[in-house]
């Protein structure tokens, strides 16, 4: 199998919290546009792990190369224009704004609010706008606030407006959580879509979702690497299945 050139290299990586190792990854390779879940029992330190690459949390030791960059090394702004895109566990858009508004606002990351609102878009960013909308599915609910959508189009319009900052790694946590089976479906066709052009972390406990569209999957277990493999492999490994047994998900 050939692979495409390495992304992102995370070595002897730690994070503490008040003595507690959260985090101890030894290594952790992605490639270009490649899609990799990372699973694991809950306190596992996969959302820790995602916070330490886009800045949020500093990590006690170690490295996380992206492309010339180190990660750990850098501000959440930096990381951002570097080419790293977070969608957060739970949806943070304008509710009171449509659709198009808050595409519109994260197409300006670097205007003000009021400023964005009343300029005046260029048919190359309203085109855009339009494809990005298309493509996840929101075409059809341009100008609806998003406090009317739906909880699965929230995370949908969420992951559009990381996908117009065009980043070539995005960073997704528990996409799938609180949706319908059939929003959960639709959220990993787009997932797949989306390896087109980016590389994708993206860290679930919906086993269903996870089967749909694993490729190599990623165990942590008490911030540590368990298992790393295909999905048919990892779900029989008696490490995962003893992992998953002995603590409570939810
Ligand atoms: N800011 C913090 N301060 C102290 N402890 C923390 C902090 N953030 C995380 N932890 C602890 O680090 C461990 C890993 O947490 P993390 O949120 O990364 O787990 P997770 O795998 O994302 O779990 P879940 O599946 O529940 O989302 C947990 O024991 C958690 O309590
Ligand atoms: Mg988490």
């Amino acid at each position: 199998m050939i692979f495409d050139p390495v992304l992102l290299t995370v070595e002897n990586l730690r994070v503490s919290f008040d003595g507690f190792v959260a985090l101890d990854i030894d290594e952790f390779v992605l490639h270009d546009r490649e899609l990799r879940v990372v699973i694991g029992p809950n306190g596992a330190g996969k959302t820790t792990f995602l916070d330490v690459l886009c800045g949020k949390t500093r990590p006690d030791r170690g490295s996380a190369r992206f492309e010339k960059f180190d990660l750990t090394q850098m501000s959440e702004d930096a990381i951002v224009k570097a080419g790293v895109g977070r969608k957060f566990q739970t949806p943070s858009v304008f509710t009171s704004l449509t659709v198009y508004e808050n595409l519109m606002l994260a197409l300006k990351t670097d205007r003000t609010v009021l400023f964005s609102l009343v300029s005046r878009l260029s048919d190359k960013n309203r085109d855009r706008i339009n494809a990005v909308a298309e493509q996840t599915g929101l075409a059809d609910h341009l100008h609806t606030v998003a406090d009317a959508l739906s909880h699965g189009q929230k995370q949908w319009l969420e992951i559009a407006m990381v996908i117009l900052q065009d980043p070539e790694l995005f960073l997704i946590d528990e996409p799938a959580a609180g949706m319908t089976d059939e929003e959960t479906v639709k959220t990993g066709e787009l997932l797949e879509r989306l390896t087109m052009n980016h590389a994708i972390i993206v860290i679930e406990h919906d086993m269903e979702f996870v089967r749909q569209i694993a490729r190599t999957v990623t165990v942590l277990h008490e911030g540590k690497v368990l298992v790393e493999g295909p999905m048919d492999q990892v779900q029989n490994d008696p490490r995962v299945i003893e992992c998953y047994l002995g603590s409570a998900q939810h």
